[in-house]
């Protein structure tokens, strides 16, 4: 996992990337991000590749409480600082191109959420005076789809200007692109939905669009099939994602970003599928670990492997692997918000000299 990893679309120096999370540290009013996320990113970018937070391509596509965009010009300036010092570092990052969908509400957008169709997700969500009752989306019209599309072709754009390397487009976890793909929020009857091939509809236009903005060799995609999280049922995930990536197989992406759990079911699946590069994450209580990376790997399973709650407080992860370091651990707590501590405060490793020492002369 320590070892570089070169297609023609990607260079990166070890195969350990950082997953794309959500701090929620942005100014909540302006969208842009705060002035310590140039540190932060910077202080990661020993990672073989950095994939941004999610970041909104629209306002209406803004799914909780400071979580940045990239849409105004002052969003996209304070991104080239970001992009500057991870570079400055010798790091890589790719932006996370984000629309939410359903999965929003009006206290965080002062819109009424918009889906595929009028499907309430059912549960609660996190808004801007806590947690709150999910609203009913609106479906969004045919013409309004188009503009989405552009919306994430534009962002794509700004995300290049800014300095990022590429784009991730943000396909999973309940979001607007898999609502599109998935049967439970996608009733519609027009070309955008009915069919399986219909379902996927969407998804392509806004690769395409993406595609041709950027080049493909900076357009990356992740993707999360069958998971259950804001409420999807995608049963037949078989026959929608393999249906998908025979589509994606004309583009030649940057790579394929897939969310599995542990027992690799889905990585089994679409592996063989997928001749491009793969990177994967693993979702369970347990952050993915070292041993899962290196055994997604030494299986064929996985190009590169993303880790996100690890990089939260170990910001040198590759150097802590390659010394087989202790971890340290975040508290849930820090995760998500305003709050500025747990997000540049945790250090890098430092060997124990004292105990070295000790070692070295035993
Ligand atoms: C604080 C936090 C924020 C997250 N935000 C995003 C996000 O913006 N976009 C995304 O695709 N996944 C997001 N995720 C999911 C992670 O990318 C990753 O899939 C998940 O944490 C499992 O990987 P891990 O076990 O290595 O942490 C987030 C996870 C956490 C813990």
């Amino acid at each position: 996992m320590l070892e570089a990893f070169r297609s023609t679309a990607i260079q990166l120096p070890n195969r350990v990337a950082m997953a794309p999370m959500t701090r929620g540290r942005a100014d909540d009013l302006t969208g842009v991000p705060h002035p310590l996320t140039a540190e932060y990113y910077s202080q990661r970018a020993s990672a073989g590749l950095i994939v941004s937070e999610g970041i909104w391509v629209n306002k209406t596509g803004k799914s909780g409480p400071g979580i940045p965009g990239l849409v105004t010009e002052q969003q996209a300036e304070a991104w080239r600082e970001v992009t500057a010092a991870v570079h400055e570092e010798g790091g890589r990052i790719y932006a996370q191109l984000w629309h939410a969908g359903r999965v929003s509400h009006p206290g965080v957008t002062g819109r009424t959420p918009v889906a595929p169709s009028a499907v309430r997700q059912a549960g609660r969500i996190f808004s801007a005076g806590g947690w709150t009752d999910t609203v009913e989306p609106r479906a969004l019209g045919e013409e309004e789809i188009g503009e989405v599309v552009q919306d994430f072709a534009d962002a794509a754009r700004r995300a290049v200007e800014a300095g990022f390397d590429g784009v991730e487009l943000h396909g999973a976890n309940g979001y607007l692109i898999q609502e599109f793909l998935a049967g439970n929020t996608n009733l519609r009857g027009d070309r955008y939905g009915g069919s399986i091939a219909a379902r996927l509809t969407f998804p392509l236009e806004v690769v395409a669009a993406v595609t041709e903005r950027i080049g493909a060799a900076r357009v990356a995609l992740r993707i999360s099939p069958g998971n259950p999280e804001n409420d999807i049922v995608e049963d037949d995930w078989k026959e929608v994602y393999s249906r998908l990536l025979a589509e994606l197989r004309r583009y030649e992406l940057a790579y394929l970003h897939v969310i599995d759990t542990p027992d690799v079911e889905v990585l089994s699946h679409l592996r063989p599928l997928w001749p491009g590069t793969l990177v994967a994450n693993l979702r369970s209580e347990k952050p993915t670990s070292r041993a899962e990376g290196e055994s997604l790997i030494g299986a064929g399973l996985a190009d590169v492997v993303a880790f996100g709650r690890l990089f939260i407080a170990n910001p040198d992860l590759p150097a802590r692997f390659a010394l087989h370091a202790p971890l340290a651990e975040a508290d849930h707590d820090v995760y998500y918000g305003a709050r500025l501590d747990g997000y540049t405060d945790f250090p890098a490793f430092e060997p124990d000299s004292a105990k070295f020492a000790c070692s070295a002369r035993s």
